[in-house]
């Protein structure tokens, strides 16, 4: 039996077949997610809870719904709440883009985005980013105009894979683009709250349209709560709001009210996960100077290093001789786009320990790939 012609184009994920095989003690740089203990308030959350364990409403506890909007200074019927931003990503693809439709992506750019525009039955349109990866509104324009059946857009900034951020006024003019040619534009801010310096820019302080995505899977803490949001007009929240409730009736009551705990102790869980960055951060730029020659510059949030590969290198055997022989999993560029093809991903969400250690092991494929 086929599966159906819409998921022709989909494979795993190459970060989890890398993750999957590598030798028992290989150091991680691969995955995405904290590798800091879950935040107390969560903690207690889950231990005390009792009582029936209801589906509850579809777009989430109400209370839930209006400590994430206070957060971002919204109301609670423009929150909806789902199961991961992941499953915020596929409702809205579902709800906005089907067969024929083109939906702008970032490349290199979360893998997920282009997987999900398939799934819907729509296509994948990608878009280049600047120099330094950042959102450039001139080369986002260029692909907008050459795509007449683009439904959506998504923006992604600090961005996964390269920490690269986006200034206010090429946010603004990204926006206006869309805007003009009704085209729904997405904006995944979900590492915006874990940063060493300013917060980057957020579309709601460009325009009033379009949607963000949040999540506690990062500068919570809390990836496996699987709890995310879209922000946005409750009627454009709406169809989105109608997959999701099918897709999984609700997002998990345990995990609402353990995020709801998290949320509602921002202040002191988000400067405690600014610090494990900071932390992290230090064992890796400290490390990368010592074995690299040179002090990395941060980025713009999130715990990624986008790193050139060694010239000539060919990035998935590389990235395979890095894992079996080096003993460390990174994830090659290219999975994140073809322009991404000369790059791998580390990340440094783990023990700094181990992080340090990892920067060691790699160090002399780049002096002698
Ligand atoms: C840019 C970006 N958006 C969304 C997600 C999905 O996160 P979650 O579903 O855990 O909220 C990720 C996860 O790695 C990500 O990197």
């Amino acid at each position: 039996m086929n599966p159906a012609a819409r998921l022709a184009h989909l494979r795993p994920s190459p970060i989890r077949a890398l993750s999957e095989g590598a030798p028992a003690d290989a150091v991680p740089m691969g995955l995405g997610e904290p590798g800091w203990d879950l935040p107390a308030p969560a903690v207690e959350a889950l231990a005390g809870f009792s009582g029936p364990c209801a589906y509850g409403p579809n777009a989430g506890l109400p209370e839930l719904q209006e400590a994430v909007g206070a957060f971002h200074g919204a109301p609670a019927a423009e929150v909806l709440l789902t199961a991961g931003s992941q499953g915020a990503l596929f409702a809205l693809a579902q709800a906005y883009a089907g067969p024929g439709d083109g939906v702008l992506v970032p490349d290199p750019g979360f893998l997920a985005y282009p997987a999900l525009a398939r799934v819907a039955g729509a296509e994948p349109v990608p878009y280049a980013l600047g120099p330094g990866f950042e959102l450039d509104p001139d080369r986002f324009r260029a692909a907008l105009d050459a795509a007449p059946r683009a439904r959506m857009a998504l923006v992604n900034h600090p961005g996964n894979p390269t920490g690269a951020g986006c200034s206010r006024a090429a946010l603004a003019e990204v926006a206006e683009a869309c805007a003009r040619r009704g085209v729904l534009l997405i904006s995944d801010e979900v590492y915006r709250d874990l940063r060493l310096g300013e917060p980057a820019p957020s579309l709601r302080e460009v325009t009033g349209d379009g949607i963000v995505l949040g999540s506690v899977s990062k500068a919570w803490g809390a990836p496996g709560l699987r709890v995310g949001w879209a922000l946005g007009a409750a009627p454009l929240l709406a169809p989105a709001r109608l997959v999701h409730a099918y897709m999984v009736t609700a997002p998990a009551r345990t995990s609402q009210l353990a995020a709801l705990a998290l949320v509602r102790e921002s202040e002191t869980v988000l400067a405690q996960a600014r610090e494990h960055l900071r932390v992290r951060w230090e064992a890796f730029a400290g490390a990368f100077a010592q074995h690299f020659g040179h002090r990395p510059a941060p980025g713009a949030g999130g715990f990624y290093h986008w790193l050139a590969l060694p010239p000539g290198a060919d990035p998935m055997p590389f990235c395979l001789r890095l894992r079996d022989e080096g003993r460390v999993v990174v994830v090659p560029g290219q999975a994140f786009g073809d322009r991404g093809r000369d790059f791998v991903r580390l990340s440094y969400a783990g023990h700094p320990a181990l992080i340090r250690e990892g920067v060691a092991r790699l160090a002399p494929f780049w002096s002698q790939p």
